[in-house]
């Protein structure tokens, strides 16, 4: 039971009359990108920041190779199927051109990338790459080589901000209690979302035509850190201020998490700015490491040939989006981010990646991989 429901009524229904203590936990929506909206987005065309054997096309070039496509609401990004590849498999990543700090991000998927050497993600980044890990990482959807048959939420972040290895309020499992990025094999603290048979990754998700899932990053002095809710797509179980046409959205009624990182206190300032990305790497710094334990070399041998010489492998290679919102306005006058790092930035002042740091970053990340094989 919560408070407000043993106040007296008179008492209670004076503070309904107060918005700004009866709204404490309301986000406004402030953007949404359906279908075309997302030709809008960058379309990142350098060397992937983290190896993997994919030449990421600029829109054109993918539009042309019908790697994307948008038809209404929907809105399409694939892994080239051509059946060999051999200077790396083309694919896409994109990355909303505004960054965004404390709110609520919901995304409708119907379909997430599987297979073999696949490492997809639906994440928040530094707009700053080239200071990565300054300013923070949140991993909202993730597998590799589909290892885990659940979704995977993880945090990488600059300082040794921790988690605890069990944590009441989610119905997800802790793996890794660090999210420190420095850690040997950089996992970052992760949650995996598998407290719940409603299926959050997979052949299931998708023939169960995807699903709503929403991210809240509140970093203020009363926020919650980073909590992750997932719903199968039906108008049924959502709850109503999900349903489309919706503009505003109050995370505490939706009930318990399947992830709670109470990092507010502790690890706000490594949180600034974000970009949301979506992408699909192969191979890489994760899925060729992963690669014999996940069991896909038995069927494929390495993960390098996989993509050299299998394309009919990458059929079930795309994501397959039907709406984004952001709603980063609110969250209670209490909540607004107290972070140095977090403040709402413009796309004209964001910093271009510059490949050669990219790379020197990834070096780093290479070789604490490679004194693991
Ligand atoms: C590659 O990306 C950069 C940065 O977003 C952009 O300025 C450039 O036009 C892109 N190149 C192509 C060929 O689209
Ligand atoms: C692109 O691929 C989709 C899905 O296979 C198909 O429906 C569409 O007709 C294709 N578009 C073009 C221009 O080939
Ligand atoms: C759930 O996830 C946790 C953390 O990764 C793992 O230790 C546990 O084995 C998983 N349980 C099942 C049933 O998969
Ligand atoms: C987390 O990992 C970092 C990098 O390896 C390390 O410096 C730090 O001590 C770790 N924190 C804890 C609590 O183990
Ligand atoms: C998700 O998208 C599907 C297909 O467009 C739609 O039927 C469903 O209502 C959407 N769900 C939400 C919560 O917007
Ligand atoms: C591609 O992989 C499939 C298994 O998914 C296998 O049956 C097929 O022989 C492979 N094709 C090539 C050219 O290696
Ligand atoms: C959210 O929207 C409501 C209804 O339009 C409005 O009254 C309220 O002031 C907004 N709150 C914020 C923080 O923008």
């Amino acid at each position: 039971m919560t408070k407000s429901t043993i106040l007296p009524l008179a008492l209670s229904g004076l503070l309904a009359l107060q918005p700004w203590l009866a709204s404490a936990a309301t986000w406004n929506q402030t953007s949404s990108f359906y279908g075309q909206d997302f030709y809008k987005w960058d379309f990142f065309n350098q060397t992937d920041p983290t190896n993997g054997l994919v030449r990421y096309l600029p829109l054109a070039n993918a539009k042309y190779a019908n790697l994307t496509y948008a038809e209404g609401n929907t809105f399409v990004m694939k892994v080239d199927t051509v059946e060999q590849a051999l200077d790396g498999r083309q694919s896409i990543r994109i990355s909303s051109p505004d960054s965004y700090s404390d709110g609520v991000y919901v995304l409708n998927v119907s379909h997430v990338p599987l297979g073999c050497s696949t490492w997809p993600a639906f994440w928040t980044v530094t707009e700053n790459l080239d200071n990565w890990p300054v300013g923070g990482e949140i991993d909202i959807m993730e597998n590799a080589n589909d290892e885990f048959a659940s979704n995977l939420v993880s945090l990488h972040t600059k300082s040794s901000c921790t988690i605890p290895s069990s944590i009441s309020d989610q119905t997800g499992m802790v793996a890794y209690t660090n999210c420190s990025a420095y850690t040997p094999e950089n996992t970052g603290c992760r949650v995996e979302m598998n407290g719940t048979s409603t299926p959050t990754w997979g052949t299931k998700l998708n023939m169960a035509g995807g699903g709503v899932i929403a991210m809240e990053r509140a970093m203020g002095s009363t926020g919650s850190g980073v909590r992750v809710w997932y719903w199968a797509n039906d108008q049924a179980t959502l709850p109503s201020d999900l349903k489309s046409g919706s503009s505003s959205v109050d995370p505490s009624t939706w009930g318990t998490p399947a992830v709670h990182f109470d990092v507010a206190d502790n690890c706000h300032s490594d949180f600034g700015p974000h970009k949301i990305t979506f992408d699909i790497t192969l191979c890489g710094d994760w899925a060729a490491q992963s690669y014999i334990s996940s069991g896909c070399a038995a069927t494929y041998g390495a993960c390098s040939s996989q993509v050299a010489y299998n394309g009919s492998s990458y059929s079930e290679a795309y994501w397959e989006i039907q709406g984004l919102r952001v709603f980063a306005t609110g969250g209670g006058n209490d909540n607004s981010a107290k972070s140095p790092n977090t403040h709402i930035a413009t796309t004209s002042g964001s910093a271009k990646v510059s490949p050669f740091l990219v790379g020197l970053g990834t070096a780093i990340l290479g070789l604490a991989a490679a004194t693991l094989a």
